[in-house]
């Protein structure tokens, strides 16, 4: 399973790809918003600087035609764009007229198997499940990776299974064991997932185990 990033902090984006585990990003305009006013276009190419993968950026209009227009125009700014575009009518049409265009879809606010059906069948290369938003409700948010990741795979369809609203460490885990191909992760569950207290205690450890015996401690050579 791939990690993206779901962010659009450079900041963030830069210390995460320093770590050599992220291979793509993904944005939306609740992160842009977030980000004081800067221009879409240029967070996405400041973002291409540092992460050589799939970057999504979002459509914001709401009928075919103008959602197909924004396509064109956000997938112009680089070659890693992918275009978010949110499921409805409007939007799955636009999802057929932009893939047999070759733009690459993201297709976004996913949150059932019948609705990640309709994007794969229209050109899709991404669905977006939403795991949190659902488990906020009382659902089953990895229990529809599961789902959505089988039918793809008992089809063969060529479209990722993009597991979305992550909240925890514990999400990035499930996602994984329920066959998602790729899980977006906010910043501070990336760096959650680092952390187990035994492997900080066993560091302090194993430095004052040395420190007593050898004093200060010199880097072997
Ligand atoms: C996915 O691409 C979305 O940007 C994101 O995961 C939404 O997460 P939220 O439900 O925490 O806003």
């Amino acid at each position: 399973m791939r990690l993206f990033l779901d962010t659009a902090n450079i900041d963030e984006i830069r210390r995460a790809a320093r770590m050599g585990v992220v291979s793509g990003v993904t944005t939306n305009p609740t992160l842009i918003a977030k980000e004081g006013g800067v221009s879409y276009r240029q967070r996405v190419l400041e973002i291409a600087e540092v992460v050589d993968g799939p970057i999504s950026a979002e459509c914001i209009t709401r009928t075919t035609d103008e959602i197909v227009e924004e396509g064109l125009g956000l997938a112009s700014w680089h070659p890693n764009v992918v275009v978010k575009v949110p499921l409805d009518e409007a939007g799955l049409a636009a999802i057929h007229r932009l893939s047999a265009q070759d733009v690459r879809i993201n297709t976004t606010l996913i949150f059932s198997v019948n609705q990640a059906l309709l994007a794969a069948e229209a050109g899709a290369s991404y669905v977006s499940p939403f795991v949190g938003r659902l488990d906020d409700i009382g659902e089953d948010g990895i229990g529809l990776v599961r789902e959505i990741a089988e039918v793809f795979d008992r089809y063969h369809l060529p479209c990722q299974v993009l597991a979305a609203s992550l909240r925890h460490p514990r999400h990035v885990t499930e996602a994984a064991k329920a066959g998602a191909h790729v899980a977006t992760l906010p910043f501070n569950v990336l760096l959650q997932m680092l952390k187990h207290p035994l492997t900080d205690s066993g560091i302090e450890r194993f430095l004052a185990d040395y420190e007593r015996v050898f004093g200060q401690r010199t880097p072997a050579s």
